[in-house]
C-alpha cells in the first residue's frame, strides 16, 4: 500500500504528533500531503467552499465530489472523508450504505462521523464490516442548531465526564482516531489520557496525539478566524494584491504583454 494506512495512524498514539489539515481541492491537497500524515475532506467545505452558514446543508454528493478531487490530487497521505449531516444518524445500516458509497466513489481510506456514546453502535457496525471510522467529539458542528451556535465544551467541569465517556465509547467501538474539537484544554488532556487511540485536536490541547486545522483558515484566506486558529499565511492578502494588479494591467493594456500572445507561422 503506497499511502499511509489506518493502523499506522492508530499506532501513533503517544508518539510523534500526527499532522493533518482539511483539504477540499486537488492542487492544495497535493501541496499539503508533502507535510501531513492524513488529509480530511471535512464537511466544513460547505462553509469554506460554498458559503453555507453551517455544515447542516452539505450533501453526500458534495462530499463525494470533493473527496474524489482530493484522492486524485494525492498519492501518499491517508484520505478521510466526512459523512455529512443526515447520512448516518438514522441507523447503522443507513450509515454503512452511505459510508460504502463514499468509499467506492472516492476511493478514500476512511470516513469520519460526529457523536459520542450515541454513535458507538454505528462505529462498531462499520468497523466490523471493513470501513475504518474516525470519531469526532466535543464541539460537533452538525449539532449547531441544538447547541445554539458553535460553543466551546467543558467550561463547566461537571460536564467533563460526559465527554470522557463519549471518547471511551467511540474508541472501544473501534474508531482508529478521534477528533476532539472545541473543548477546554484540561478536558482535552483528560480525554487523550483516557483512550488508547490517538486524539486529533482542534481548539483542544497540545497534548493531543495530533492536530488538525482548516487549511484555508491557517493560510489566512479570510480576515476573521476563531482563537484556536493560528494564521501561518496571508493568502487573502496575496490574492487581493494579485487580483488588483491584474485588474490595473488589464485597464492600462499592459496585460497581455508580448510574452502572453501567439504569433502566426512566418512564411
Ligand atoms: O469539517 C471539518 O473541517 C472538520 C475538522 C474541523 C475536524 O470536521
Ligand atoms: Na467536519
Amino acid at each position: 500500500i503506497r499511502r499511509v494506512t489506518v493502523p499506522q495512524i492508530r499506532d501513533r498514539k503517544g508518539g510523534e504528533p500526527i499532522v493533518s489539515l482539511t483539504s477540499y481541492h486537488a492542487h492544495t491537497a497535493a501541496i499539503a500531503e508533502k507535510h501531513c500524515d492524513f488529509l480530511l475532506v471535512g464537511d466544513s467545505l460547505g462553509m469554506v467552499m460554498h458559503g453555507m452558514e453551517s455544515t447542516v446543508g452539505v450533501s453526500l454528493e458534495l462530499m463525494i465530489m470533493h473527496g474524489k478531487a482530493v484522492v486524485r490530487g494525492t498519492k501518499r497521505a491517508l484520505i478521510v472523508v466526512d459523512m455529512p449531516f443526515g447520512s448516518y444518524e438514522e441507523s447503522p445500516s443507513q450509515a454503512f450504505r452511505n459510508a460504502a458509497t463514499i468509499m467506492k466513489e472516492t476511493q478514500c481510506q476512511a470516513v469520519k462521523l460526529e457523536g459520542g456514546a450515541r454513535m458507538a453502535e454505528t462505529v462498531k457496525f462499520l468497523t466490523e464490516r471493513g470501513i475504518p471510522v474516525m470519531g469526532h467529539i466535543g464541539l460537533t458542528p452538525q449539532s449547531t442548531n441544538v447547541m445554539g451556535g458553535f460553543k466551546t465544551q467543558g467550561r463547566d467541569e461537571d460536564t467533563w465526564q460526559i465527554h470522557i465517556d463519549d471518547a471511551i465509547a467511540v474508541a472501544e467501538a473501534g474508531a482508529f482516531a478521534i477528533v476532539v474539537e472545541g473543548v477546554v484544554e484540561p478536558l482535552a488532556d483528560k480525554i487523550t489520557k483516557a483512550i488508547d487511540v490517538p486524539t486529533i485536536g482542534i481548539g483542544a490541547s497540545k497534548t493531543c496525539d495530533g492536530q488538525i486545522l482548516v487549511m484555508e483558515d491557517m493560510l489566512g484566506l479570510n480576515e476573521w478566524v476563531p482563537k484556536f486558529v493560528k494564521k501561518y499565511g496571508a493568502m487573502g492578502d496575496a490574492i487581493n494584491e494579485a487580483v488588483a494588479e491584474y485588474a490595473a494591467e488589464v485597464r492600462s493594456r499592459a496585460f497581455p504583454g508580448t510574452a502572453n500572445v501567439y504569433g502566426s507561422n512566418k512564411k
